[in-house]
């Protein structure tokens, strides 16, 4: 099995905020894909041990920012390698809130959703969410997941589903 062929699927890279106990907290993902156009609804993979889990689980609700090449990467940085059970990452970077769900300033589009059903599999929870809401914030070009790896020279850790060990 060549592992460095899962390199040749394509992903864009998104912060999921929720609302939870009162305070706003999220992560970095980049396994999300839409399923149905009518009525609208996309599917978000989820590690276990990530506390955006739990909150997922608990309030059902979320917002989607799509990041573009031109969003700061300390957002994917600081949501990707922090976790909301020690860090407020929403105090570090700047949102703005849409449906009472923070979404990031700098993204280049927004989605808000709300679970509907979920898959399990060992490590990863599968969220499937209808979308309620979401607009473009700005032209900007869409970051892929390649474009973080490639350009930006960023990592991913374990947890992410799409984590290679090389
Ligand atoms: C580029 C990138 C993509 C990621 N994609 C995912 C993902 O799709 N699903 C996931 O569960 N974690 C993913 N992660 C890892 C989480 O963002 C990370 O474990 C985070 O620290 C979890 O924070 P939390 O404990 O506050 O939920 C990704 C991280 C990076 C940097």
């Amino acid at each position: 099995m060549n592992n460095g062929v899962f390199r040749n699927l394509s992903y864009g890279v998104y912060i999921v905020g929720c609302k939870y106990e009162g305070k706003y907290t999220g992560c970095t993902v980049n396994s999300i894909m839409q399923i149905t156009s009518s009525p609208a609804s996309i599917a978000l993979s989820v590690n276990h041990d990530n506390y955006t889990h739990k909150c997922l689980e608990e309030t059902k609700e979320f917002s989607i920012s799509i990041l573009s090449e031109k969003s700061n990467p300390l957002a994917i940085g600081t949501f990707g390698f922090r976790s909301g059970r020690d860090c407020e990452k929403f105090e570090i970077i700047p949102y703005e809130i849409v449906d009472n769900l923070p979404v990031i300033k700098d993204a280049c589009g927004y989605l808000i959703c709300k679970i509907t059903n979920k898959i399990e599999t060992l490590t990863h929870t599968v969220f499937i969410a209808d979308v309620l809401n979401g607009d473009i914030m700005d032209d900007k070009t869409p970051m892929t997941y390649s474009y973080y790896h490639n350009v930006i020279k960023g990592k991913s850790p374990k947890s992410a589903p799409t984590f290679i060990n090389d």
